[in-house]
C-alpha cells in the first residue's frame, strides 16, 4: 500500500448535490449562512456542467469543491469569481457536523487557496470571506489558513430577519506565495 495522504478536495460531482443540500440545511449550518434555497435537480445541473473540466480561468465563475474525510464527503467549499477584471473571488464553506473540529475546513480553505491564488489554477489575485462576527469556529478556520482581518461590516448580512454584522476577511496572493 503507499502511504500518500488521502486527498482533502476534489471538485464536486453531480451525484453529491443531495447530501450538498442536506448539509445546506443543518440548523447550525443555516444559522450562519443565508444559502439561496436550491432544488436537488438545480444543484445537479450547475454540478453537471463543468464537471470533468480543468480550471478555466475564462469559463469558470463558481466552483465547487467536496471535502473528503479519509474519502467520505464531509463537506463543500464554494469559491465565487466576483471580478474577473481585478482578479477577486469570495469562497464559502461548511463541514458537516459529524466532521467537524479535526481540521477539514482548514486544510480544504487552504487546498482551494491555492488553487485559486496559484498562476496556473484560477490566477485571481484576491480571495475573499465575510464571516458573521460571533461565529467564532469560522473566525478561527480563516485565521488558521491565513486569511488577514481587514475590518467589521455592520449589518452585512440578512439572517432569519435581522441584520448580522460580519467580518471581513482576504488572502492575497502575495500573503500566500513569495513571488507575484
Ligand atoms: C466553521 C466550520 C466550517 C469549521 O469546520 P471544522 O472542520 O470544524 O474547522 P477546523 O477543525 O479546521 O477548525 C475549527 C477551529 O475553530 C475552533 N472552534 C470551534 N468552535 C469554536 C467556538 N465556539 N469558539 C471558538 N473557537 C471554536 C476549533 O477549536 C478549531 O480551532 P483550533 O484548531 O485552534 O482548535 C464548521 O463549524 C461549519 O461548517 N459551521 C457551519 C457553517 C459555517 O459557519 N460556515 C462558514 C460560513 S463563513
Amino acid at each position: 500500500m503507499s502511504g500518500s495522504p488521502s486527498p482533502i478536495i476534489r471538485r464536486a460531482e453531480p451525484e453529491d448535490a443531495a447530501i450538498i443540500l442536506r448539509w445546506r440545511l443543518e440548523p447550525s449550518t443555516s444559522h450562519f449562512q443565508p444559502l439561496r434555497p436550491r432544488t436537488v435537480d438545480e444543484l445537479r445541473t450547475r454540478l453537471q456542467q463543468r464537471r470533468s473540466e480543468p480550471l478555466d480561468t475564462t469559463l469558470d465563475s463558481e466552483v465547487q469543491w467536496t471535502i473528503l474525510d479519509n474519502g467520505i464527503p464531509a463537506g463543500w467549499v464554494r469559491l465565487e469569481v466576483t471580478s474577473r477584471e481585478h482578479r477577486v473571488g469570495s469562497v464559502g464553506y461548511t463541514v458537516a457536523t459529524a466532521h467537524r473540529g479535526r481540521g477539514l475546513a482548514t486544510a480544504a480553505l487552504h487546498e482551494v487557496a491555492r488553487l485559486a491564488l496559484d498562476p496556473h489554477g484560477l490566477d485571481l489575485w484576491r480571495l475573499e470571506a465575510n464571516v458573521a462576527s460571533a461565529n467564532l469556529a469560522s473566525r478561527r478556520v480563516l485565521a488558521k489558513a491565513g486569511f488577514v482581518h481587514e475590518g467589521h461590516a455592520r449589518g452585512l448580512v440578512v439572517i432569519a430577519g435581522a441584520r448580522v454584522d460580519h467580518e471581513r476577511y482576504a488572502l492575497l496572493r502575495s500573503d500566500l506565495f513569495s513571488h507575484d
